[in-house]
């Protein structure tokens, strides 16, 4: 690993790395990925550990404040988060300006980055304990504003968080009618949610992490920041592909138009990918795609859920992993081949699938930007370019 910002500033030289590759922006503390060997930690710990071990909110905790926390901290952690929950009554107004038929994601990003009208409070960021409130306030709100957003775009009522319920509960609550009955049948329901959240928490220099530390490099506050990492996670080649998953499963349909699709994935001229597959650094399994894929078939054989779509999912991998084309390139499934179909199971709708993505990355996104509040090589992200354009020349009327 080199550092060439030195030379850069002596001797102008720059480096030419289209998307990032083999560039490092910034040390973090944070998350530690292995692509190699497929290996995932969070402050130090193996993912699949904190997925049986932790919880949500004790997660949150970890990435923020780098350890684990004792019970009375987590106790204190997780009554300040509820403190928090309510939005203000004027977002409600705000999210009914927009389109009744208007995406979630697009919502979820608008209220965030609104959010920074409403908290004028938390904008001297030369104050630890002002920017730390900043980041329990996101990872209080983004659920009440994401079901917020999912209720508006069908037409009902938003409901207010009930904070006698835990994290995860709360958000299934302000989703749905009666969850609190199927809660109680089913608890699965919230422990499957509270894990995926978990295996969403982080997961280093990403694009909407990225996003997030670009746009805090300028000084914006974090609500602006975080808004802009909502929409970066949005595409499909990022977090948007939990939603672009699905749909392509139900457009094979069969197992039988497995093999067609994997034919199509591999055809140069057609822009078709195999979603949910492939990774900028795991040229390995992606550990959290394990979990989730062996979480499937748990969730789904709890709720008594038989979905075709599984059947489609485990014979595209099946068939992916023995193509030459899939093995060559090292194409595995990533986070995201999965979790639609829980999230399906959940009677969650496809729209709210990358909602659910940015509720769980939130705790990252706040982690990276308190981090590099205070890193003393933080400098505004200004990448360069090669320009290819015209050479200097006269003004002459065409
Ligand atoms: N299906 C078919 N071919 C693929 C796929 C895929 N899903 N992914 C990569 N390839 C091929 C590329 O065509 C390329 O082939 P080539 O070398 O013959 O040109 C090679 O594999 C390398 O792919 P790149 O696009 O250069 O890899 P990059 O690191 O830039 O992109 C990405 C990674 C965006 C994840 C890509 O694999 C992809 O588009 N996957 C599908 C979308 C997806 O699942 N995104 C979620 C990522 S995880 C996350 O963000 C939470």
């Amino acid at each position: 690993c080199v550092d060439i910002s030195k030379l850069t500033k002596e001797t102008g030289l720059f480096t030419y790395d289209p998307g990032f590759g083999a560039t490092a922006s910034c040390k973090s503390a944070i998350t530690y990925i292995d692509g190699d060997q497929g290996v995932l930690l969070y402050r130090g710990y193996p993912i699949d550990q904190l997925a049986e071990k932790s919880s949500f909110t004790e997660v949150s905790y970890l990435l923020m404040n780098g350890e684990l926390p004792s019970a009375a901290e987590l106790a204190k952690f997780e009554d300040e988060v509820t403190h928090h929950t309510m939005m203000h009554e004027s977002l409600k107004a705000f999210l009914q300006g927009f389109r009744h038929d208007a995406h979630p994601m697009a919502m979820l990003a608008a209220s965030v980055a609104s959010m920074s009208a409403f908290y004028h409070d938390t904008l001297d960021l030369q104050d630890p304990e002002q920017r730390r409130l900043a980041a329990i306030r996101l990872i209080a709100k983004m659920p009440t504003l994401a079901a917020a957003a999912y209720r508006y775009s069908i037409g009902h009522p938003i409901r207010y968080p009930r904070n006698s319920l835990g994290y995860t509960e709360r958000f299934l609550h302000m989703m749905f009618e009666v969850p609190s009955e199927e809660l109680e049948l089913s608890p699965v329901i919230a422990k499957a949610m509270d894990l995926l959240f978990i295996l969403h928490a982080d997961h280093e220099q990403n694009a909407s992490t990225s996003t997030v530390r670009l746009v805090g490099s300028t000084g914006a506050n974090p609500y602006a920041s975080v808004a802009a990492g909502i929409t970066a996670l949005w595409g499909p080649a990022h977090g948007g592909a939990n939603e672009a998953v699905l749909k392509q499963l139900a457009e094979i349909g069969d197992a039988k138009n497995v093999a067609k699709a994997v034919e199509r994935a591999k055809d140069k001229n057609d822009p078709f990918r195999l979603m949910g597959f492939g990774h900028r650094v795991y040229k390995n399994f992606d550990p959290r795609a394990k979990i989730i894929r062996e979480m499937t078939h748990k969730v789904l054989g709890e709720l008594g859920v038989n979905d075709p779509l599984l059947d489609v999912a485990m014979k595209l991998e099946e068939f992916a992993l023995k193509d030459d084309y899939f093995v060559e390139r090292k194409l595995y499934p990533n986070v995201d081949f999965y979790s639609g179909i829980i999230y399906k199971a959940l009677k969650i709708p496809t729209e709210m699938f990358t909602v659910l993505f940015a509720i769980g990355r939130t705790p990252g996104w706040v982690s990276h930007w308190l981090e590099q509040q205070v890193d003393p090589d933080a400098r505004i992200g200004r990448p360069r370019q090669i320009y290819t354009g015209s050479p200097k020349r006269d003004y002459a009327k065409a």
